[in-house]
């Protein structure tokens, strides 16, 4: 038996994943603040222990950890919720400082709160970390640079976790566009339906735990695999 905790399933990535990893098995924790909406994800999965919650808060986090221990053992921790700050996103010149303070709380503390809670079961497991990270941590976009230095912030995190924990795998995932709320709150109003659906970014996450490569930075669209008639044309 293998068992993840994913953050953020009650839709989105999170959800997609959460699926997909119980269709192979898993047994698994997962949160979001809506009780409502996870219980909607969710139904119907078998061996899941669902928790509403902020993963901001530190006693949410301690109920996170004491679900995992319920299970006996973590193969995978998923950092996937996320907040996307103010909407339309502002430029750093005028951008509220509390407000980066909370996508900061969220994208960065939050994650590692969480891998410091539970290091100790993924190493016994010689388990596996993704922190969802973005191509806005590399990139320069305007108005993202609360998001953009969150997960840039996630990605070193990252990367010297991967330095310190050798019999980790520590993934920083940039899933890459997808149709979902946040991708919306990110451009209001347009018509975003030409994003591809969070499902999409699965078989590439998958290959992450699949073929465990070195830990590192990884784009789904570098992972992804081509269908037959791609190969073949
Ligand atoms: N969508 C994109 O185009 C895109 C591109 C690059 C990277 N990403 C990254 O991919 C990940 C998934 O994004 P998504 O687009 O699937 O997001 P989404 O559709 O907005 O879903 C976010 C999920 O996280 C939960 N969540 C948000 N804040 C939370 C908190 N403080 N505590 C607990 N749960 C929380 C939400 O539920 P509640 O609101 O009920 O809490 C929801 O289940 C994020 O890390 C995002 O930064 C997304």
């Amino acid at each position: 038996m293998s068992v993840a905790l994913i953050t953020g399933a009650s839709r989105g990535l999170g959800r997609a994943t959460a699926r997909a990893l119980s269709n192979r098995g898993w047994s698994l924790v997962v949160d979001a603040r809506s009780d409502a909406d996870l219980s909607d994800a969710i139904r119907g999965l078998p061996d899941v222990v669902a928790l509403g919650g902020d993963v901001t808060s530190p006693g949410h986090r301690a109920a996170l950890a004491t679900a995992v221990m319920g299970f006996g053992r973590l193969d995978l921790l998923v950092n996937n919720a996320s907040s996307l700050g103010t909407s339309p996103l502002p430029p750093l010149r005028g951008y509220d400082l509390g407000a980066l303070r909370r996508v900061y709380e969220t994208n960065v503390v939050a994650p590692l709160a969480l891998i410091q809670l539970l290091a100790e079961p993924l190493a016994t497991a010689g388990g596996t970390i993704i922190n969802l990270s973005s191509d806005a941590a590399v990139e320069a976009y305007q108005g993202w640079g609360g998001y953009g230095s969150s997960k840039a912030a996630l990605d070193q995190i990252t990367n010297v976790l991967a330095a310190e924990e050798a019999g980790l795998r520590c993934y920083a995932f940039d899933p890459g566009d997808m149709r979902t709320d946040m991708h919306q709150l990110a451009f209001p109003g347009e018509d975003i339906s030409d994003r591809p659906e969070p499902e999409s970014a699965v078989p590439a996450l998958l290959r992450l735990l699949d073929e465990r490569p070195p830990s590192g930075r990884y784009r789904a669209a570098d992972l992804t695999i081509p269908s037959p008639a791609e190969v073949t044309s």
